[in-house]
């Protein structure tokens, strides 16, 4: 381990871009599909690896529909949160907020019920054992409707108070975010804060659109925001925060080496990175990972990871006395390992 890489695993990190069922390692899916009686299309651990080879976007999500089908109850969301938790823990993460997609379970039988109830109880549990704070951002998946996404929010109502944000994940090519954009007003009536992917694989003009039409407190990837000064300068002027996610972006082919990932260009344009782990089963390594590979790859020094460590807790939905405290806890680390 190098001076740096011990230097991340012990740096204090908020995690703002995860979807819980993208922590769903191999090793679960088949301890759940057995528990469940479920039958998956693999035969060994080995097989579902070698299944992860991603040309773009969509390779991965049908595969990533397909594995969440083995989670079925409370207890399977209970404890792929734990998971995460647990590893992000040990990574230096003191908060995360996790993204979930209801609909890839209602719409399977499973009620919204069950999967958020589960994921609750492991929220309470990771800061109980390991003072692990969290929040719940809700995410409507873009290549259904917006009429579905508004049923999505209704069945959340009971729990509103318990989810932070809501999102906008899935298939992003021909699904702008202006598609969304009535449900997105909705969710921010109801005190919601916003976030959406965009500038993944979509062009420049769907994150003017989560700026301008959804008018989201942070976006998600936003690497295509780079094709256009005038958006680059606009996320500046509005210290909006950008989720990014190095390894994902490998996986996905978003960039085709760590060497040629945009990271530290965005912090040298005064845009808000961070770094984050995005669907961590599937992409090769949890949020320590993506910092230590986009270190190796583009050359980081310890001023840009303090700086991201810092982008992650000022681009949090912590209230501000959180931040702070988050904060102090962060230069008091760098005080110590000066
Ligand atoms: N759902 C899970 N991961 C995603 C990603 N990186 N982009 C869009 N939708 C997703
Ligand atoms: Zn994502």
């Amino acid at each position: 381990m190098t001076d740096l890489d011990s230097f991340i695993a012990g740096l204090p990190k908020a995690e703002l871009h995860l979807h819980i069922e993208g922590s769903l390692e191999p090793e679960q899916m088949f301890a759940f599909a057995q528990r469940n009686g479920v039958a998956i299309p693999y035969a060994s651990v080995d097989e579902v690896r070698a299944a992860y080879a991603f040309g773009n976007l969509q390779d991965f999500l049908d595969i990533y529909y397909a594995g969440a089908d083995v989670l079925r109850t409370q207890a399977d969301f209970h404890d792929l949160a734990t998971a995460y938790f647990d590893r992000a823990a040990a990574d230096g993460v003191v908060h995360a907020e996790i993204m979930f997609d209801p609909q890839t379970h209602t719409d399977r039988g499973v009620p919204f019920g069950v999967v958020i109830e589960g994921l609750l109880s492991a929220m309470a549990a990771a800061e109980e054992r390991h003072g692990l704070t969290s929040a719940l951002i809700l995410s409507f998946l873009r290549h259904l409707s917006e009429d579905a996404a508004f049923e999505t929010l209704a069945a959340a109502e009971p729990w509103l108070d318990r989810i932070a944000a809501v999102g906008l994940d899935s298939s992003e090519l021909g699904h702008p975010p202006e598609k969304f954009a009535r449900v997105f007003a909705a969710a921010a009536a109801k005190g919601l804060k916003l976030v959406a992917h965009a500038g993944e694989e979509g062009p420049p003009d769907y994150v003017w659109q989560a700026l301008d039409t959804l008018k989201v407190d942070r976006i998600d990837h936003g690497n295509r925001a780079l094709e256009d000064e005038t958006l680059v300068a606009r996320l500046a002027r509005d210290a909006m925060t950008l989720t990014v996610c190095p390894l994902s972006n490998l996986k996905l082919c978003v960039v085709g080496d760590l060497a040629e990932h945009p990271l530290d260009r965005m912090l040298a344009l005064g845009l808000r990175a961070t770094i984050n782990s995005d669907d961590p089963a599937y992409f090769g390594g949890y949020i320590g990972d993506n910092y230590r590979a986009v270190t190796a790859g583009r050359g980081l020094d310890r001023a840009a990871l303090v700086t991201l460590a810092r982008n992650s807790f000022t681009g949090s939905f912590l209230p501000d006395t959180a931040v702070a405290a988050n904060l102090d806890r962060l230069d008091r680390y760098v005080a110590a390992h000066a």
